[in-house]
């Protein structure tokens, strides 16, 4: 019976291991998808009403879809932003409503795992299977860039790829083209992350800020960072652990010098040298925000000692992307 229709649907978080930054200026960039989802379900209702509830963020709220409004009833009007990224999706689908819309997170908040991206890809999935629409994964992939297009104002479209796809990607913007990279061993990632958050816009402007002032020393440094991701690529596909971890700690460097780290990523950074990581970098836009270990054999030495001060886990490579459940 119709009415009775209940569809669950998942996709996983990501992780940028190189190229942050440098990617807005057409330099490669590579990210993995990784093993923490998020898993949005939609449940008939019988009144005419949406009711979104995310409970891990402690966000709900009521949709109207035909006049595209939003009536949150918990949480802070910062958090009401992850409500338009589903009501968009929603959109996306075709929805026109009366369901409730459950969305659980096992990707940690706040860690710069591309939380939304997976929230916004799975809502697509599961709207369109509640609608007996069939996407394609290049649809749901591009109907997400969408979406971020349109609640963001400006995305790149890492998190929607790998949120839908899975795996480990290399990326160039210009032309921007996505290359599955084939990397068969396990990496041994652990994730650092403070709760302060950067601002990805304002980070992103103040890189372009200073490449305005003095191109003669910032394009080299995106220069470096290209040749960075390009020996990275083939690091990762040989599994040579030594130049991964060398080229994580050049690419922190770079990233350092174009002035998006800070004092909390880099202790989190050192610790995590100094307990065996072979390389540590930060990831995505920096400014707070997270950091990224390659520690083979270091994995829980690594992760114990973030975690003396901050928060840290290990991460896998999530192989599957959006799928339903
Ligand atoms: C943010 O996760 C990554 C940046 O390169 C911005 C972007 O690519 O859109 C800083």
């Amino acid at each position: 019976m119709l009415d009775s229709r209940q569809v669950t649907a998942s996709a996983p978080g990501k992780t940028i291991l190189f190229g942050e930054h440098s990617v807005v200026y057409g330099k490669p960039a590579i990210a993995a998808a990784v093993d923490k989802r998020a898993y949005v379900t939609l449940k008939k209702r019988e009144d005419n009403l949406t009711h979104v509830s995310v409970g891990d963020l402690g966000v709900s709220g009521f949709l109207d879809l035909k006049n595209r409004t939003i009536k949150l009833v918990t949480g802070s009007p910062f958090q009401r932003g992850i409500l338009e990224y589903i009501m968009r999706s929603l959109l996306k689908a075709e929805t026109e409503g009366s369901m409730d819309v459950d969305v659980r997170l096992d990707i940690p908040i706040g860690a710069g795992l591309g939380s939304s991206a997976a929230i916004t890809v799975a809502t697509i999935m599961a709207a369109a299977s509640f609608n007996q629409i069939k996407l394609t994964n290049e649809t749901i992939s591009n109907l997400a860039h969408q979406v971020e297009l349109d609640v963001q104002g400006a995305a790149s479209p890492i998190d929607t790829t790998l949120s839908t796809y899975g795996g480990v990607i290399y990326l160039s913007k210009n032309p921007q083209k996505l290359t599955k990279l084939q990397i068969n061993n396990e990496l041994p990632i652990v994730i650092g992350y403070t709760s302060t958050r950067g601002n990805t816009g304002e980070l992103v402007e103040g890189v372009r800020q200073k490449r305005e002032a003095r191109p003669e020393i910032i394009n080299p440094i995106l220069d470096s960072m290209e040749a960075v991701a390009n020996g990275a690529r083939q690091a990762l596909l040989n599994g040579d652990h030594k130049t991964i971890g060398l080229l994580m700690n050049i690419n922190q460097g770079l990233l350092d010098a174009l002035g998006v780290n800070t004092e909390d990523l880099s202790k989190m950074v050192f610790t995590a040298r100094d307990n065996g990581a072979m390389g540590s970098k930060l990831t995505g836009a920096g400014g707070g925000g997270s950091m990224i270990a390659y520690c083979p054999g270091k994995v829980e030495e690594v992760v114990s000692s973030i975690n003396q001060f901050e928060n840290a886990f290990q991460i896998n490579v999530a192989h599957e992307g959006v799928r339903l459940e």
